[in-house]
């Protein structure tokens, strides 16, 4: 009795911290509706769109409640909000909402929509950067050593008023969503930073400095977005992702970091000569660097490429390019390089209608190959109760007397059905024996020979 009366109590308390949490909450993050539109105008606003049955909403929930408690406690001006876009769906299109979450901050006219992380450190980050000022100004040497130590890739506007700070200025406001934007006076730089003319656009990066061009190097903007990163990077699938906003063909060693073995070593070491000696040849079209492990190349391109190993992928259609021979030298990095640059590289993958298909495909296999990982008797259940079936009847069929021809037609597609149903088995075969499992060796060979076999089909098609 007294366990009961004491179970009661703590859930009485639980309830009541919840409330008390839920309430602290509401503070923080604001409910909005449609007087959002109209009432917005004369703050700042970081805005969750969420769909109430979103898997992403709800676990960006808590992490928006942060986001919202330490913009507060901050001090930041920013307001922070959330709006549910299915009931209010008039709004949230006006301000181009078309997936769930979407997180906008809104500022005026302008409306910048993040693409980062959902975290919280990355949320605030973007939250202070877009809602302050397009173009910061450092004021004093030190500021800029400061920002220099800060920032991997520094963009500075150098010079007094003029039309390109005008420009400067405009690029800043749309490309801020992205990075920062400072602008100081000549005597701020340190001494070895020489500019040929003033006003100029400089970016700091790589241990160096550029000036932006306005005959070589065409729009400002577009050279900002092809400037943004580091000439060298640790690549993953989310840089990959934010690499191909940029336009640019993506060079990558394909290693294995925690086995620096001499390939390992020599290829990322290749990558990184071609990313800085050759610069100027190659950095308006290319962006480098290398990638730990295979496994996210290998479902990009529905394929297995080997580590180490070195790959371009084209990321605005899908297609990628591997080097004819293995790359040893410095030389056959940039003659790959360059066959790739002027079309007589092979090109493997694209977005064609066929490798839709496969990637559908290949989707499905991965789900199913999945499903049998985490739980083998939910795989079997699921996919191996349909396969019996299916088996039963094409035997009946197959074993009933009949001279119809409908019936033998009938028959022959019901056997194709289980020829596919058969493959996947194999593949469950396949995984078990990845899994450790001891099998024949001829049975080994076999699968090799099936393997190789793919890997060519794979290769022409
Ligand atoms: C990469 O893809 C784009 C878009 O289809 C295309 O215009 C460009 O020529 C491709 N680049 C190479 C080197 O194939």
């Amino acid at each position: 009795m007294a366990e009961l009366k004491a179970s009661l109590a703590c859930a009485v308390l639980l309830s009541y911290t919840a409330f008390l949490l839920s309430s602290a909450v509401l503070a923080f993050v604001e409910d909005l509706d449609d007087t959002f539109k109209d009432n917005r105008m004369d703050d700042v606003w970081l805005v969750d769109f969420y769909a109430p049955w979103c898997g992403y909403c709800k676990k960006l929930e808590p992490i928006w409640h942060d986001v919202g408690a330490e913009l507060k406690n901050s001090g930041s001006p920013v307001r922070v909000g959330k709006m549910d876009a299915t009931a209010y769906s008039g709004v949230a299109s006006e301000f181009g909402v078309r997936g769930y979450p979407t997180i906008k901050l809104l500022k005026g006219e302008l409306a910048y929509t993040y693409k980062g992380p959902r975290t919280k450190d990355d949320i605030i980050e973007f939250a202070n950067r877009v809602a302050g000022p397009a173009v910061r100004s450092l004021p004093s040497r030190q500021m800029f050593d400061h920002v220099l130590k800060r920032h991997d890739v520094l963009f500075v506007y150098v010079g007094g008023e003029s039309p390109l700070k005008e420009k400067y200025i405009d690029v800043a406001s749309e490309l801020i969503v992205y990075t920062y934007f400072f602008s100081a006076s000549e005597d701020v730089l340190p001494e070895s930073v020489n500019l040929p003319e003033l006003p100029s656009v400089v970016v700091f990066k790589d241990g160096s400095f550029f000036t932006y061009d306005e005959y070589e190097d065409g729009s400002l903007s577009s050279w900002v977005n092809r400037e943004r990163f580091q000439g060298y990077l640790q690549i993953d699938g989310f840089t990959l992702y934010e690499l191909g906003e940029t336009g640019k063909l993506v060079a990558i060693a394909v290693i294995d970091e925690k086995e620096p073995t001499e390939e390992n070593i020599r290829l990322k070491g290749l990558i990184q000569r071609v990313a800085t000696e050759y610069r100027e040849h190659f950095n308006r079209d290319f962006q480098f660097g290398h990638m730990d492990g295979n496994d996210y190349i290998n479902g990009l391109i529905m394929g297995e490429v080997t580590v180490p190993s070195i790959i371009i992928l084209n990321t605005s259609n899908e297609q990628y390019f591997l080097p004819s021979e293995p790359v040893e030298t410095l030389e056959q990095l940039v003659h790959f390089i360059n066959s790739v640059l002027d079309g007589s590289a092979q090109a493997y993958g694209g977005d064609g209608i066929f490798q839709r298909i496969k990637r559908v495909a290949y989707d499905a296999r991965s789900t199913v190959m999945s499903v049998f990982r985490s739980s083998p008797v939910l795989g079997c259940f699921l996919f191996g109760l349909p396969l019996g079936v299916i088996s039963l009847m094409c035997y009946g069929i197959c074993t009933a007397e009949s001279d119809d021809g409908a019936e033998e037609l009938e028959m022959m597609k019901r056997e194709g059905l289980t020829d596919e149903e058969e493959e996947e088995e194999e593949e469950e075969e396949e995984r078990r024996r990845q899994a450790g499992k001891p099998e024949a060796p001829e049975d080994e060979e076999g699968e090799v020979e099936r393997d190789e076999k793919s890997a060519v089909e794979k290769k022409t098609d």
